[in-house]
């Protein structure tokens, strides 16, 4: 298994990768038709395996403080993705991109790495034990049926009804909103210092 930079050739096997990955998250239905071009500075890994990709790991970072992380002090890398194909899991891959990129984003000299995910607890388990820690966390609240859609969405066009909606919920009534709504997940920040 191979850890190198993501090049153009990659992105069908890195949309498959990614989407299958995510198939067992809270971000199942969070799927990707192009690999997104960030505006700012990134790292941009890729591990292969018999030339499949089987992990990714994207890291946009400030070359400014708080272009693109909002939490830390100094120069932050924010990972807005990472993945490992679900038949290779729980085998080093995760955590050896990781390693690969911190070196990097070292060199580069960031300060820190930021992360949001939501309430899976394998992932969580997988970023506690990368060294990263939770600093805060908000709701993920999605809206389905007309029960759900009609506590929160009124319309003045007569010729629109709305389906479905997503929000952010960061107030302080979070098991009323837990309790009202089926589908909400906390989206938590995690941390970690390169220092
Ligand atoms: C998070 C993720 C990238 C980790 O990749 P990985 O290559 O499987 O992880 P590693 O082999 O480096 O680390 C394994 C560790 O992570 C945790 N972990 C990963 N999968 C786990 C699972 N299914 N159950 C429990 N713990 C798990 C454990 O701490 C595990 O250590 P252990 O095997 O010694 O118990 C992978 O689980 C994944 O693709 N998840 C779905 C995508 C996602 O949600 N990404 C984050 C949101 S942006």
């Amino acid at each position: 298994m191979e850890i190198r930079s993501y090049n153009s050739n990659d992105e069908v096997g890195w949309l498959r990768c990614r989407v299958l990955s995510f198939l067992d998250t809270a971000y199942y239905d969070n799927v990707l038709k192009e690999k997104e071009k960030y505006e700012n500075p990134a790292i941009e890994l890729v591990a292969v395996e018999n030339d499949q990709i089987v992990g990714l790991l994207d890291i946009e970072y400030d070359d400014k403080e708080k272009t693109v992380c909002t939490k830390g002090e100094g120069l932050g890398g924010m990972i807005w993705h990472v993945a490992t194909h679900p038949d290779y899991q729980r085998r080093g891959i995760g955590i050896n991109m990781l390693k690969k990129a911190e070196q990097i984003a070292k060199d580069k000299g960031l300060d820190y790495l930021e992360a949001w995910t939501r309430d899976d607890d394998w992932v969580n388990q997988w970023y506690v034990k990368s060294g990263f820690e939770k600093v805060n966390s908000y709701l993920h609240v999605f809206f389905e049926g007309n029960n759900e859609i009609e506590k929160v969405i009124k319309t003045n066009e007569s010729k629109f009804k709305v389906i479905q909606a997503f929000a952010h919920y960061s107030g302080d009534d979070s098991d009323h909103i837990k309790s009202e709504f089926k589908r909400v997940h906390e989206c938590r920040c995690y941390q970690k210092s390169l220092k």
